[in-house]
């Protein structure tokens, strides 16, 4: 690839070329180091080489959009063969980026999401009927992935897959995630000796699983065709033409984007559920001031749902929230690289082809911005304390203009569903469960389970 960076006068750093990245859970493998070398460190995964970024400050630098901008390292370079130019995939200056943001920006306003917020609730409450039926202890990752699944297959093309009729993963969703799970891990390969070979040995065995899935969400395009139905994401992406230019996205693209909304907004929401539900389960105090929160807001029924103006006011649920993707931000990193020659912390030159990759699991906790960073505190997320913290110091969702696309959507249903959860049920955790995490495409809770009684009074 070329990548030297960083190289800066004096002392180069190969720390981590020492240490051994486990190339099917990269990022926890860097994560385990800590912090112990320092704000930034070199490593090499195979042939390849990575600069990781663990400080805050580095961050903001990165952060400078008129520096520096969105970089594609491998694995998301990987990803192109299935998302191709679609909005997370695309590079900077490809013009279907710049089309497909311009079409659907509008769509994921905050205004947009009261169109969404009564399927957001009907999704929410065939989950809590699926859990009401079934009894028993609940596997959180994996019914908070159907749920995010469900609503926005439903939200952005009102499609349905019945998660809740069967305790089963739909296969569309597990090719889906088979085949990009592949995907990246063949990016991680390329670069191994013999990784070409292997790389081509997975395509094959993953074809089938890419044609399953391209297949689906081609009917599903076919089926909308010529109809003027702009109530969804696909409809919005099939009718509407830019106001300017006239341009339109083609069936293609339109099926890159909806594999990507599909990808990028499940596991991302599933994730920060999980986890926000795993440290309120171990943090009585939280859940019982989230609980009355809930109760406050929502009245004496158990059963009652959240209106759209009701979302906004939990305040300390949202709290909640972001501090559990503070611990651990489900998309565990982004990648940045300059516009032009520069110089990073005032040492380490750059080149518009190298990139940094900003490891938010460090960042997120660097102890020069975070008192005790790992200690869970939803109160760190009072207006008063954000301000007083560095700009850019806290990143779940990316940045500048290729910042996630998703986040009102992200959070609004994800604050919906844990006031309803929270208002409906008690919950238990097993107490001898340690948190073990997966990395899949984002990081998730792995065997973590709540057993859920339903309340009949609110206290
Ligand atoms: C981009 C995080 C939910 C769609 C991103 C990025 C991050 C992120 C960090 C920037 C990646 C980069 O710089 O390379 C998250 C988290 C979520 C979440 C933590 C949930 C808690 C969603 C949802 C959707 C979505 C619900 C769709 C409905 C996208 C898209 C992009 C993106 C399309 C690419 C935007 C662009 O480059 O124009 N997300 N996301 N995300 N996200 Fe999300």
């Amino acid at each position: 690839s070329g990548q030297s960076f960083p190289h800066h006068e004096g002392r180069r750093r190969f720390i981590g070329d020492l240490r051994a990245v486990d190339p099917r859970s990269p990022i926890l493998s860097v994560l385990g180091w800590g912090a112990a070398l320092g704000p930034i460190f070199e490593s090499q995964i195979f042939r390849q080489k990575f600069v990781f970024v663990a400080s805050a400050e580095l961050t903001a630098e990165l952060c400078d959009e008129s520096r520096f901008c969105k970089a594609l390292p491998p694995a998301i370079v990987a990803l192109r063969h299935y998302a191709g130019d679609g909005l997370f995939t695309a590079y900077n200056d490809e013009p279907n980026w710049q089309l497909a943001h311009e079409l659907l920006a509008p769509a994921f306003t905050k205004p947009a999401m009261r169109s969404y917020h009564p399927t957001m609730l009907g999704t929410a409450g065939e989950l809590f009927d699926y859990w009401d039926r079934r009894g028993g202890p609940v596997d959180v990752s994996r019914d908070m992935t159907k749920l995010t699944m469900e609503t926005l297959s439903r939200t952005a093309f009102s499609h349905d897959f019945g998660s809740f009729r069967t305790a089963q993963t739909h296969p569309f969703v597990g090719a889906m995630i088979r085949a990009l799970q592949t995907s990246r891990r063949k990016g991680a390969l390329l670069t191994a000796p013999g990784g070409r070979l292997v790389g081509r040995f997975l395509d094959r065995r993953n074809a089938s699983a890419q044609a399953y899935v391209d297949g689906v969400l081609d009917e599903l395009i076919a089926e909308r065709a010529g109809t003027d139905d702009r109530s969804d994401l696909l409809g919005i992406m099939l009718g509407v033409a830019h106001p300017e230019t006239g341009q339109r996205l083609s069936p293609e693209n339109i099926r890159r984007q909806i594999l990507t909304f599909l990808v990028a907004g499940h596991e991302t929401t599933s994730g920060a559920l999980s986890f926000t539900l795993y440290y309120l389960s171990r943090n009585p105090e939280c859940l019982a001031r989230a609980r009355r929160e809930a109760d406050e807001i929502l009245g004496t029924d158990p059963a009652a749902m959240p209106t759209f103006e009701q979302v906004a006011k939990f305040r300390y649920i949202r709290r909640a929230l972001d501090e559990a993707l503070r611990i651990w931000p489900t998309v565990p990193a982004f990648a940045r690289g300059p516009r032009a020659d520069t110089t990073l912390g005032g040492r380490y030159r750059m080149r518009p082809q190298d990139w940094a990759v900003i490891m938010l699991g460090l960042v997120h906790r660097d102890p020069a911005v975070w008192d005790n960073p790992e200690v869970y505190d939803p109160d760190r997320f009072l207006p008063a304390n954000v301000r007083k913290r560095p700009a850019h110091s806290y990143k779940p969702f990316g940045t500048g203009a290729r910042a996630c696309i998703g986040r009102q959507f992200a959070l609004h249903e994800a604050v919906l569903v844990l006031a309803a959860l929270l208002h409906r049920y008690d919950l238990t955790a097993d107490p001898d469960y340690d948190l073990s995490v997966d990395e899949r495409l984002t990081m998730v809770p792995r065997g973590f389970e709540l057993a859920l009684t339903r309340r009949h009074h609110s206290e």
